[in-house]
C-alpha cells in the first residue's frame, strides 16, 4: 500500500449532512472521486438531487434522504436509511448549519436556541444515531469554525458558541468512542468559503475579513474536502479528538 492509498475511501459509505449547497456539495463531491458512496442529508430534497448528480458522475452511488438535523427522529431515520441501503456507515460528516449574526441586547431565545439546535445538537444527534452502527475504523468530521475559535467582527454570540461546543464535543466524543469504539471523530475549522452562507454577509464584510487572512485569499471548498477526505480515511488514522483550522491563517495572526 502506497501513502496515496491510505487517503482513497473505496467501498466505503459516507453521510454528508446540509449537502444541498455550499461546502457540503464540495464535501459530497470529494468524497465520490475519494470512492465513497454518498448519502446526502437536508431539509431541501430537491436540491439534494443535484448533489447526487455529482455523485453519480464521479462513478459512486447517491441516496438522498430529507432530514432535519435539529429532529433527532430525522437523525436516527438518516441513519436507518443509509444502514437499509449500504448496511454501513463509515463516515459522518456533520456539516448542516446555519449562521446568523444578532447584537446579543436584541437576540430573542428562539433566535439562539435555533442556532444551537441546528449547529452543535444536530451534530450530537447525527453522531449519535451513526455511532450507534458505526464499525471501528470509522471516523466522524464535525465542521466547526474560526468562530468558534475566535471573533470576526459580528455580532455571532449564538454561532460562536455553538461553534465552540462543536469543538468539545469533538474532544468528548473522540474520548468516548476512539478507543472503546475504533471511531475517530475530528472536526475542521473552516475560515471563509465562499457560499450561500456568506453570500448572506453585508457588503464590504468579507473584504474586511480578507485582511486577516494571511493568504489573502478565501479558501476553495474543494481545499476544504481535501482535508476532510484526509480525517476520514485511514491517512489520518492516529489523528483523534483535534480541530484542524483551514483558515489561510486567519487564527495566527
Ligand atoms: N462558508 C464558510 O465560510 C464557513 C466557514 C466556517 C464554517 N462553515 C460551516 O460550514 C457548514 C456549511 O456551511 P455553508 O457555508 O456551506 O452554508 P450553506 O451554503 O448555507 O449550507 C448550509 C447547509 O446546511 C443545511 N442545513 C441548514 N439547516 C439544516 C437543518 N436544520 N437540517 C439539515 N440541514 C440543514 C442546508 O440545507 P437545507 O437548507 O436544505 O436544510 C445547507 O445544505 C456550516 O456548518 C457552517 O457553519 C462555513
Amino acid at each position: 500500500m502506497t501513502v496515496l492509498d491510505r487517503f482513497r475511501l473505496d467501498g466505503r459509505v459516507a453521510i454528508v449532512t446540509g449537502a444541498s449547497s455550499g461546502l457540503g456539495v464540495a464535501f459530497a463531491r470529494g468524497f465520490a472521486e475519494a470512492g465513497a458512496d454518498v448519502v446526502l442529508a437536508a431539509r431541501r430534497a430537491d436540491k439534494l438531487e443535484d448533489t447526487a448528480e455529482l455523485v453519480r458522475a464521479a462513478g459512486r452511488t447517491a441516496l438522498c434522504v430529507a432530514t432535519d438535523v435539529a429532529d433527532p427522529a430525522a437523525c436516527q431515520a438518516m441513519a436507518d436509511a443509509a444502514m437499509a441501503e449500504f448496511g454501513r456507515i463509515d463516515v459522518l460528516v456533520n456539516n448542516a448549519g446555519i449562521g446568523t449574526a444578532v447584537p446579543a441586547t436584541k437576540e430573542t431565545p428562539e433566535e439562539f436556541r435555533r442556532v444551537v439546535d441546528i449547529n452543535l445538537s444536530g451534530s450530537y444527534w447525527a453522531a449519535q444515531a451513526c455511532g450507534r452502527v458505526m464499525e471501528p475504523g470509522s471516523a466522524i468530521v464535525n465542521i466547526a469554525s474560526v468562530l468558534g475559535l475566535t471573533t470576526a467582527g459580528l455580532p455571532q454570540a449564538a454561532y460562536s458558541a455553538s461553534k465552540s461546543g462543536v469543538i468539545g464535543l469533538t474532544r468528548d466524543l473522540a474520548q468516548q468512542w476512539g478507543g472503546r469504539k475504533g471511531v475517530r471523530v475530528n472536526a475542521i475549522a473552516p475560515g471563509f468559503f465562499a457560499s450561500e452562507m456568506t453570500d448572506t454577509y453585508q457588503p464590504g464584510y468579507l473584504e474586511e475579513m480578507r485582511k486577516r487572512i494571511v493568504l489573502g485569499r478565501m479558501g476553495d471548498p474543494e481545499e476544504l474536502a481535501a482535508t476532510a477526505v484526509w480525517l476520514a480515511s485511514d491517512a489520518a488514522g492516529y489523528v483523534l479528538g483535534q480541530t484542524i483550522p483551514v483558515d489561510g491563517g486567519v487564527t495566527i495572526t
